[in-house]
């Protein structure tokens, strides 16, 4: 795996493993993708890029919104003649957590993906009601239903594991691992 996409990088800790992976075989790229705000962390992904002499295998893309929207331009730009050409072997998604944003990432990714590629999820089980992260006053104003339902494994287990173009699934309950099927083998 050395063609990396990642969605959701916020101080880049998870991004600086997958670099330096890269690193161990001389080869590589990772995109990946969070929002502006993140440039706000301390220590911030370009920070910690640099102290560990990593940035060559790094772009980091800023999103204003939303890494879907980011995604959508790849996708156009790497479109010709109605077809994208997918451009990723490894696909970390971490970032989103709900139904919407992880649902659409990853019909989105789907296209980005190589054959054979695959896609990893963090989180299949967290949910809104656990985080310590949220306040309480954000959390009230979301439906009970979907504070306590776990997203992330609902968009795994209802588009992930059903759709026609992946196989090979592994969950831990929290991990979920799905590979994308050789290209004669997927429905076109
Ligand atoms: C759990 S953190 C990522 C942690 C990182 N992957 C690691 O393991 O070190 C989730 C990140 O996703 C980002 N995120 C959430 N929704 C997003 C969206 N729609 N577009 C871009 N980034 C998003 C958040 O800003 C946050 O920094």
């Amino acid at each position: 795996m050395q063609n990396i996409l990642e969605l959701g990088f916020a101080h880049g800790k998870s991004t600086l493993y997958m670099a330096a992976a890269l690193d161990e075989i001389g080869r590589g790229s990772v995109i990946t993708i969070d929002k502006q705000n993140a440039k706000e962390r301390d220590p911030n992904i370009i920070a910690l890029l640099e102290n560990v002499g990593l940035k060559q295998y790094v772009d980091p893309i800023f999103a204003n919104r939303s890494y879907t929207w980011e995604l959508m331009k790849l996708i156009e730009r790497n479109t010709h003649n109605n077809y994208c050409k997918p451009l990723f072997d490894f696909c970390f998604i971490d970032g989103g957590h709900t139904w919407d944003v992880t649902g659409f990432g990853f019909l989105l990714v789907e296209k980005l993906l190589m054959p054979n590629g695959w896609i990893l999820f963090d989180d299949l089980a967290w949910t809104i009601e656990s985080s310590a992260r949220i306040p309480d006053a954000r959390k009230e104003q979301i439906p009970e239903e979907e504070r306590k339902t776990a997203q992330v494994g609902k968009a795994f287990s209802l588009l992930v594991k059903q759709h026609p173009n992946f196989h090979n699934f592994k969950d831990d309950g929290w991990w979920g691992w799905a590979q994308k099927k050789p290209f004669e083998e997927q429905s076109h």
